[in-house]
């Protein structure tokens, strides 16, 4: 029996948990022996079940007996706010499990043994390359024990993020703003500098179409060493601003993680931008290109720690969109220019909000 149909079906169910938050969105089908699907399940965020206990719970007692679990990310194996997945599929009598991707967390991970030690067949990989992409920024964060971080700016066609006054509002049209908005909504927090704030006040707010505000709102980020006006639009914001006083961005994305932040969006400034690329804190690249020239020395980079050709950073091109009349190039490093060592925090759990 091939399981890539109830894969795609827990794929589909994992779309309806939050985008958002510490923990991965996963999706799970319960399958009997004779290969219908008995029930479904996803999990819904920290603190509520996971999707195979959420599937399990909808069951008769007895009912999951000599069954099969097909589920979107390896079962988890630890004590969070709820208990190990492994262990609930285990007394519940299922006898495959079937997973699409390896938990990474070092203490979450590990439930594909413990069904093994417990009796249970277990099957992993199926459809691996379609829960990859999408979990990618969950597991790039659980793998790299930092959040995952989109680099965002939007430039001429000459590569400048601001006119010679450093008017930048806006060098893009609407399709192009309303894609960042989206962005926006689908991360947990907006990364600036404090010279965007001055020259920008921007709100740092998501918003639909009309200009209201959408569902969920990232927490507005600012770095830098000056202080922001009282009245600055950001202070409207609907969450609280959090001011990083400092310049070293590897201390930034600490206490981002430390605070539970898993999508990070940096919309620059290019001083700003231009550390994360040096640091090789950039995971995917999101760049605006508008059709029109600005000149001048206001770049969407500076100084990145390029001083010779041999040390480019070169990027490798995943899509380019066009969006009204501009174009949206979407680049992730490629993977020998930068450092995609784990940092010291992945011993942490992975989904210790569980
Ligand atoms: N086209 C776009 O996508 C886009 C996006 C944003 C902004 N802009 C334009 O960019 C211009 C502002 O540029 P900007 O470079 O000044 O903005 P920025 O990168 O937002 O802010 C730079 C400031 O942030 C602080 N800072 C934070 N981390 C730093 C680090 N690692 N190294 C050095 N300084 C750091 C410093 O201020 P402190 O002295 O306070 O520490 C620095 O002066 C405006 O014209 C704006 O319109 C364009």
């Amino acid at each position: 029996m091939t399981w890539d149909a109830a894969m795609r079906t827990a794929i589909e169910l994992a779309h309806n948990g939050p985008a958002t938050g510490v923990n991965p969105r996963v999706g799970c089908v319960i399958v009997d022996a004779d290969g219908a699907t008995i029930s479904e399940g996803w999990h819904r965020g920290v603190g509520t079940a996971h999707a195979e206990v959420d599937a399990l719970s909808k069951l008769g007692e007895g009912a999951a007996r000599g069954a099969t679990a097909v589920v979107t990310l390896e079962p988890c194996n630890h004590w969070g706010h709820t208990g190990p997945c492994s262990e609930a599929l285990i007394e519940a009598g299922v006898s495959r499990v079937v997973y699409a991707v390896s938990d990474p967390g070092h203490s979450s991970g590990g439930g594909a043994e413990r069904l093994r030690e417990a009796g249970v067949e277990v099957i992993g990989g199926v459809l691996a390359d379609e829960v990859e992409s999408f979990l990618d920024d969950w597991l790039t964060a659980a793998r790299l024990g930092r959040p995952h971080i989109t680099l965002k700016w939007a430039s001429s066609l000459d590569g400048r993020a601001a006119a010679d006054d450093g008017t930048s509002t806006w060098i893009t049209g609407a399709a192009a703003r309303q894609r960042v908005h989206e962005q926006r909504e689908a991360s947990d927090a907006i990364v600036v500098g404090t010279g965007t704030v001055l020259a920008d006040d921007p709100s740092l707010t998501a918003r639909g179409d009309a200009g209201e505000l959408m569902r969920t709102q990232p927490t507005p980020v600012v770095v830098g060493m000056r202080g922001v006006p009282k009245d600055a639009a950001i202070f409207r914001h609907p969450n609280p601003v959090i001011f990083e006083g400092t310049h070293d961005v590897h201390e930034v994305v600490a206490d981002l993680h430390q605070r539970g932040f898993r999508r990070v969006y940096v919309e620059g400034g290019p001083t700003l931008a231009s550390a994360f690329v040096e640091a090789g804190l950039v995971d995917e690249f999101a760049i605006y290109l508008a059709p029109t020239l600005l000149g001048g020395g206001r770049l969407a980079l500076g100084d990145i720690g390029v001083g010779t050709i041999a040390e480019q950073r070169l990027l490798r091109i995943q899509s380019v969109e066009q969006l009204g009349a501009d174009l949206l190039i979407r680049a992730v490093p490629e993977p020998s220019r930068e450092s995609s060592q784990p940092s010291q925090n992945t011993e942490q759990s992975q989904r210790e909000g569980n």
